[in-house]
């Protein structure tokens, strides 16, 4: 399918509506995903990025019956990973000419040989500022290191004022309407925060880098393509404005409890827990860590100023999903949070220990000591877990 995003630039994408976990199964996509592959047709045929090679057959086949593969004179690979690459080999091998130029930055290249194992004769190497001329428009380069992979680049097209971002600015939505100002405002950016969350969280720095550099070059954006969800049509820069945001120590000022619970012992603190925190003024949201969706959880703790968890121990350490969970936390390298641990026990009792440790390995500042009960709470360990959520929420307002 081709739609008409803009003069001469076409979307020729596929939806994946049923899709429900990506990168194996890292991350959910409750709402599917989409794999957005563009065609300029200038002067010069130019497509930009593919999509995932499970459509490989549908994607080529579409573009041999909208443009003719013949006529695509050169190709954009703005990112490798085998969701936007994947039917590249398919596609080529397809193609009537075998040299058709592949544009893409020096670690693509290298990313493309080692992902397909074969040679690609006529790859065309770009760097920051680096553009050529397709007739009317002209394609700028640009290098997006590490936004999420070190081959990451967008291309501006001057003249049109069309930025593909690939994954940056983008979400995994399969929605009704290609366009931000046709769908559902609340599901879009549900999605385009948990996508930043759970992905792009660790590289903040370099985004807030990034934007500045895009900002001091002026350039006139008109719409941003990413190459999932949908594109930014109406106040295109209104995504770029929230990812600045996002990437500065975001949260919205909440606490979140997240707890792990054998026989409830732990879930009665969390409760606790709790009522002290909102006795000080501050509100909070809690889950089960052990059956909700674990990238739920990250968006939660991404909008969280203070972040609770708690685990009962068993053999020594945490249950799994917290384990599983803190390992992911680590990873994200969140900054500017409270972190504490918290949990019942039987005889060890290591487990509120290791998540206070493992929460302030991660970059959470830890203002308070873990707190533990032994077997079921009583009463009176009950309002020393509704005092141990006062003083959290009090280092959370200093
Ligand atoms: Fe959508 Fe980094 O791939």
């Amino acid at each position: 399918m081709m739609t008409e995003i803009r003069k001469k630039i076409f979307w020729t994408g596929i939806k994946d509506w049923g899709l429900r976990h990506f990168h194996g199964h890292e991350l959910s996509t409750h709402r599917g995903t989409s794999y957005n592959s563009y065609i300029i047709k200038d002067e010069k045929t130019v497509l930009i990025d593919t999509v995932w090679d499970p459509y490989r057959e549908d994607f080529v086949s579409d573009l041999d019956k909208h443009v003719g593969l013949g006529n695509i004179d050169m190709i954009v690979i703005n990112h490798t990973e085998p969701d936007h690459s994947g039917s590249l080999v398919n596609l080529l091998d397809s193609m009537p000419k075998k040299d058709v130029p592949i544009y893409c930055t020096k670690n693509g290249a290298e990313a493309l040989k080692k992902h397909f194992h074969r040679d690609f004769p006529n790859i065309v190497v770009v760097k920051t500022g680096d553009s050529v001329s397709i007739g009317e428009y002209e394609l700028v380069f640009v290098e997006m290191p590490m936004m999420h992979w070190p081959d990451s680049m967008l291309v501006y097209v001057k003249g049109a004022g069309v930025v593909f971002s690939n994954d940056a600015f983008g979400q995994h939505y399969a929605a009704i309407s290609l366009y931000n100002d046709e769908v559902d405002e609340c599901e879009l950016y549900e999605e385009a925060l948990k996508y930043y969350a759970n992905i792009l969280t660790p590289f903040s720095m370099l985004i807030l880098k990034k934007i500045k550099e895009i900002e001091a070059m002026d350039l006139q954006i008109d719409m941003i393509a990413p190459s999932h969800g949908v594109i930014w049509r109406k106040d295109p820069v209104q995504i770029i404005r929230k990812y600045a945001q996002w990437a500065q120590e975001y949260n919205e000022g909440h606490a979140v409890i997240i707890y792990d619970t054998m026989y409830d012992a732990t879930r009665t603190m969390a409760e606790a827990i709790a009522s002290g925190i909102e006795k000080q003024g501050i509100r909070y949201k809690m889950f089960n860590a052990a059956v909700t969706d674990q990238s739920d959880i990250i968006t939660e703790i991404f909008k969280a100023k203070g972040v609770l968890i708690g685990s009962c121990t068993v053999n020594n350490t945490v249950l799994r999903p917290t384990a599983g969970l803190l390992d992911v936390i680590k990873g994200l390298r969140f900054r500017g949070k409270l972190g504490a641990g918290f949990g019942s026990y039987g005889w060890s009792g290591e487990s509120p220990k290791l998540i206070g440790d493992s929460l302030e390995r991660s970059g959470f500042r830890t203002p308070i000591e873990p707190i533990r009960v032994k077997y079921r709470p009583s009463g009176e360990e009950l309002a020393e877990c509704a005092a141990f959520g006062e003083k959290f929420a009090k280092a959370m307002k200093e």
